[in-house]
Formats: C-alpha cells, structure tokens, sequence
C-alpha cells in the first residue's frame, strides 16, 4: 500500500519525513519514482495527473490545496474518493490574510498608499471598526476560522452560504433569496467561496449594485468568481472605495492589466494562504488512518456540489 507525492521534491521530503513517523508502514512515493502503478492506492497531487488511469488501485485522490476547482473531475473514475486539503497551516495563514486585508480596507491604507506617492498629507475621515460591517461570501472551514480572528475588533459581522448556519455572534444568511439582504448591509465584502458553476463570475456589476456605497471588497476565493471589468467600473464610479484582490483571472494578469495600476486596487500574488509541509502531513496521514479504518475522511469532497 503507497502513496505516490505528485509535487516538488523539497516538500515530497518533509512529507516522507512525517510519514515515516506517523504512517511506518505505509511506501511514500515521489513522482518520477520507478514504482510499480499498482501498489498505488493514495495519490497527493494539485492537479488530476493524465495519466491517472494507470493506477488502478488508486482510491483516495488528496488535493495538495483547499481549493479542488483545479481537479478536472471528468477524468478522475467515479470510485475516486476527492478531499481537499484541511489543515491548520492554511487556516492560520488564511486568517492573518483576512485580518490583514479587512483592517487595510477598513482604515483606507489603499488611499494613503496613493496619497503617499504624491506626497500628499491629509487624514480621511474615520470610522470605528463597530460602524464597518464586514460580511463573508462562504461561510466554510477558512470564513469561519477568519472571522474568530476578526472577533476582537468589534466589527459587526455577516456571512453567506449555501446552507443554513448558526454562528455565535455573526448574522447568518443563506441562499439565493437572502443575498440582497446580506450584500445591503455589507461595507467590506470577502469573498472565501469555493470556484463553483455556481460561483464563476458571481462577483459581478450586478452584485457590486447592491452593496452600499463606498463598499469594499477583499477577493480571496478564486480569479473566475470575478468580472474584473464590473469591478473597474465600480471602482471608477466611486460606487465601491478599494479591493484587494489575491487572486486574479489569468494568474498572473498580463502585463498592460488596468488591475495593476488602478489605484483603487492592490493585488497580491495568490499568497493569502499556502499549504504548510509539515502540518499538511500530518493532516493526510491522519485521513489515512481513518481511510484504513473505514472512518469519515476530513475534507472529503461532495462530488455533485463541486466543493
Ligand atoms: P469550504 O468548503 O469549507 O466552504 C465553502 C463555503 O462556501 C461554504 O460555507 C459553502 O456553503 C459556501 N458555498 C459554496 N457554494 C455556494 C453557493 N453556491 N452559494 C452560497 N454559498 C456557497 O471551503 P474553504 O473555506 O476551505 O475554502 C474556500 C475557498 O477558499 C477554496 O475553495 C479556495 O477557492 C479558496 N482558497 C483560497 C486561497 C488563497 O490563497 N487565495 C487558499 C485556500 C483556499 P455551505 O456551508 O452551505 O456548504
Ligand atoms: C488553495 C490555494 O486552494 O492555495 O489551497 O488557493
């Protein structure tokens, strides 16, 4: 029984390391590795390889991410078992990003980061955190965990999701019917939603309309969920104030981009959150050991909901 680390050697090494801790008996394979396809049963992997039908023992398809959007489920045999990736690394460096790119939104840093390159000196008006109404588009495993670091602030806070929640302490909305209200008392908007058909271009001048004046957004869930040329235009209305975007469609933007000199806009590479080796380890090796003894997988995907 192996697993077979389809990704750089460098990590591949923390994750045998770890492995052969926690997982003795299991054969930790990297990719390139002469190994016989069969004995394949795990594979940890960001994208679905072509090739992915020559293990025909293969059964649990871990995705190296939180995301799965980049699994293209029409090849991977319906037996397959997907689970993103659920660990406390990603958590923790999700909600230092969103701790980040609220209270930048929050406190206008954007502006001043403008003002400041025209050596302009001038304070804007101020708002207590109580009076900006910070709501989440998802309220997942990595909304949840930004909005308890968010907590101590005191913003007054919302989210949004496809089912029914009950969060203490956060106004929550679910469904189609309920998005108006949710977008009409949002000021700074985060977006953490799974790239769905559902979900591909929902950001877009239609829901921009809806938020109130002066709203922020803070782009976190994937490039496609946005209509970049809504947001231009929101922004240059004055209707939206600032976004911060750390994913963008493509990735990166070309070269002659207006997202990149907007100054309404600052961009960061797709670092909000990066799986971490040795948490990420330990996380597979603990759904490995539930999968070996016929228990729940953390992070199993629901194949027909695409997340
Ligand atoms: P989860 O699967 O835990 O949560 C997804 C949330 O989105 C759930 O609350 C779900 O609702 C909601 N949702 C999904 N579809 C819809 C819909 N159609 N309408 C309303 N709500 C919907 O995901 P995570 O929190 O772990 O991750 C979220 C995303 O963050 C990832 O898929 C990835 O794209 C992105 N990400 C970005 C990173 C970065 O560095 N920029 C790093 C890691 C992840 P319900 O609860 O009802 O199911
Ligand atoms: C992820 C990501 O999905 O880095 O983990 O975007």
């Amino acid at each position: 029984m192996a697993l077979l680390f389809n990704s750089d050697a460098a990590r591949g090494s923390i994750f045998r390391e770890v492995f052969a801790g926690a997982l003795p008996d299991l054969e930790v394979f990297q990719s390139g590795d002469d190994v016989a396809p069969e004995k394949i049963r795990y594979l940890l992997t960001w994208t679905v390889p072509e090739d992915i039908a020559r293990y025909p023992n293969l059964e649990v398809l871990f995705s190296i991410g939180a995301g799965v959007d980049q699994f293209n489920v029409e090849v991977v045999p319906s037996h397959l078992k997907l689970v993103r990736m659920v660990e406390d690394g990603i958590i923790c460096m999700m909600q230092e990003y969103v701790a980040l790119g609220v209270l930048a939104l929050h406190r206008d840093i954007l502006a001043y980061q403008e003002h400041q390159r025209r050596q302009h000196w001038q304070a804007l008006p101020a708002r207590q955190a109580a009076e900006c109404r910070v709501g989440f588009l998802g309220l997942g495993m990595l909304a949840q965990a930004a909005i308890e670091r968010l907590r101590p602030f005191g913003f007054p806070l919302a989210g949004w999701s496809r089912s029914e929640k009950r969060i203490d302490g956060v106004t929550c909305f679910h469904g189609a019917n309920q998005l108006p209200g949710f977008l009409a008392q949002t000021d700074v908007l985060v977006c953490l939603l799974p790239l769905t058909e559902q979900t591909h271009g929902m950001l877009n001048q239609d829901l921009f309309a809806q938020l109130p004046a002066g709203a922020r957004l803070l782009h976190v869930g994937r490039g496609p969920q946005l209509d970049q040329t809504a947001l231009i235009e929101a922004l240059d209305s004055g209707h939206l104030a600032a976004a911060m975007l750390d994913v963008t469609d493509p990735e990166p933007l070309p070269q002659d981009h207006p997202l990149w000199s907007h100054p309404g806009v600052m961009i960061t590479p797709h670092i909000a959150s990066v799986t971490q080796p040795h948490t990420a380890a330990q996380a597979v090796a603990e759904n490995i050991r539930r999968h070996r003894a016929g228990d729940e997988l953390i992070g199993l995907v629901d194949r027909t909901l695409g997340y």
